[in-house]
């Protein structure tokens, strides 16, 4: 039998790109990055399909990837940030292996997003500590499916994906 997925959520900035990507050749395990996918599939980037199409369409596009990984094992799976925003995502995803939070403070998250400006359509116009602590706050019920959560401000991806391992050492026994 193949190995369970991991999935990582949290908001955006929080590290699970280059965590997830870190991770899974730690694990020799299968990376994908939902974003990268969606943008791939797509032919567009990001900022620019929600321009063109909107959310709810980005969301549906969303949707129907983490139904199709799902399906899939072996993987690490780093997620959008609103993921968590459809549950039926969360339901599937979860039934395919283990879901892990990051979690960053609100100006670790702030200093991460301005570093790549630009390319993330929700936080164009709310650009303060304050401004994202209010959306964590609103979402924080949705992150809470994880099973897990670590912490990643002030550590370096090396820490983060040590920590997570010794997460999946614990879910072996
Ligand atoms: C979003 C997070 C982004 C991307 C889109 C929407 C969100 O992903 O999917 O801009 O709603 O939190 P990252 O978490 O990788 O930035």
């Amino acid at each position: 039998m193949g190995k369970k997925n991991i999935i990582l959520v949290g908001f955006m900035g929080t590290g699970k790109s280059t965590v997830g990507w870190r991770l899974a050749q730690r694990l020799h395990m299968d990376f994908i990055d939902m974003d990268k996918e969606i943008e791939r599939i797509t032919g567009l980037t990001v900022s620019d399909f929600f321009r063109r199409h909107g959310e709810v369409r980005f969301r549906s596009e969303e949707r129907v990837l983490a139904a199709k990984l799902a399906q899939k094992e072996n993987m690490v799976i780093a997620t959008g940030g609103g993921v968590v925003l459809q549950q039926e995502n969360i339901q599937a995803l979860g039934s395919s292996g283990i879901i892990i939070r990051l979690e960053a403070s609100p100006e670790e998250i702030l200093n991460r997003v301005n570093r790549k400006k630009g390319t993330r359509p929700l936080l164009n116009r709310t650009m303060n500590a304050e401004d994202i602590s209010a959306i964590l706050d609103k979402r924080e019920p949705l992150y809470a499916c994880a099973r897990y959560r670590v912490y990643t401000s002030g550590k370096d991806v090396e820490e983060v994906v040590n920590e997570i391992m010794d997460i999946l050492k614990q879910e072996d026994r």
